[in-house]
């Protein structure tokens, strides 16, 4: 039940945010302009009203580097590159995956240099709030429990929590793993839905998916639950394995910002959003995910 509720939940607030999206970038388009008409009392009506003007214009488009961020000049991302294809390392050691794709078209749009800071999973929050990092983009699940620390973007891609489970295994669906033993990547949804709904007794937990995988392969564990595309991808990369048909949660992905920082969350959706609706987000996740 619990997680049915979260799922709703998630669903209203990504509903309810993409309303704020675009009403917070009205607003800052209006609130810019009023900003620099204040601060220019002192010159001539006409250089205030071009001054406005640019205001305007940076806000609809190439978008400002009026945001603060952690370093100036810089959008510094916070992530776990172990959940392929959102975030893992190619031959040549980069980060690479949707989501580094998708804040490099972000920073791009705002006038800032990526940075990509790797980090445990668990501590990606921590790092927001602590302004060690801007944002964390890490297939990130838009959560109640996030939200009390960090504030969310616009969704932009979905999720879906899967079990993998040996080729041979008598678990054939999510109404046989009462009494397993469930292994996730720790502070993930994936370890919270299944603690709650099977108990923590039950559930072990590693630093990330790959880990998780490695103790399936060996017997340690029944199954892992964690998110359809790592699922895929390991599944992929290692041979015994397969993905339940039954899904666990469909989830929203949204990129994580300081509730300090409400410019910068502002900022990035509407770049977010240009990037949606001009089909960028789609074709990165195109290049990543093949259909079935
Ligand atoms: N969607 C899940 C969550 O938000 C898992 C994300 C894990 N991401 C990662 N880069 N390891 O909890």
């Amino acid at each position: 039940m619990k997680k049915l509720v979260a799922v709703l939940l998630a669903g209203v607030m990504c509903a309810s945010l993409a309303a704020c999206g675009s009403d917070a970038a009205d607003e800052s388009v209006t609130s810019d302009a009023e900003a620099v008409v204040e601060e220019t009392t002192e010159e001539t009506e006409e250089a205030a009203a071009d001054e406005a003007a640019a205001a305007d214009t940076e806000a609809a488009g190439e978008a400002s580097g009026e945001v603060t961020t952690v370093t100036e000049g810089v959008l510094t991302m916070g992530t776990n590159a172990a959940f392929p294809p959102y975030e893992y390392y190619d031959d040549s050691d980069n980060v690479v995956g949707i989501d580094a794709e998708i804040a490099q078209a972000i920073a791009d749009k705002l006038g800032l240099t990526l940075e990509i800071q790797d980090m445990d999973f668990n501590s990606i929050i921590t790092a927001i709030q602590s302004g060690k990092v801007d944002v964390g983009i890490a297939g990130m699940t838009v959560s109640e429990d996030r939200l009390q620390n960090v504030d969310f973007t616009d969704s932009y891609a979905t999720g879906v929590q899967v079990i993998i489970v040996p080729e041979d295994s008598e678990i054939e669906s999510v109404d046989d793993l009462e009494g397993k033993l469930i292994g996730v990547q720790e502070g993930t949804t994936g370890h919270i839905y299944c603690s709650d709904d099977y108990g923590e007794e039950n559930v072990r937990a590693y630093t990330n998916g790959a880990t998780a995988v490695q103790a399936l392969l060996s017997n340690q564990i029944d199954c892992v639950v964690i998110d359809q595309q790592p699922a895929l991808s390991f599944v992929e990369a290692n041979e015994g394995l397969k993905i339940l048909d039954t899904e666990y949660t469909i989830e929203d992905y949204a990129i994580a910002v300081s509730k300090d920082n409400p410019a910068l969350r502002d900022a990035i959706n509407t770049a977010l959003n240009e990037l949606i609706e001009d089909g960028t987000v789609q074709s990165i996740l195109d290049k990543y995910i093949t259909a079935e």
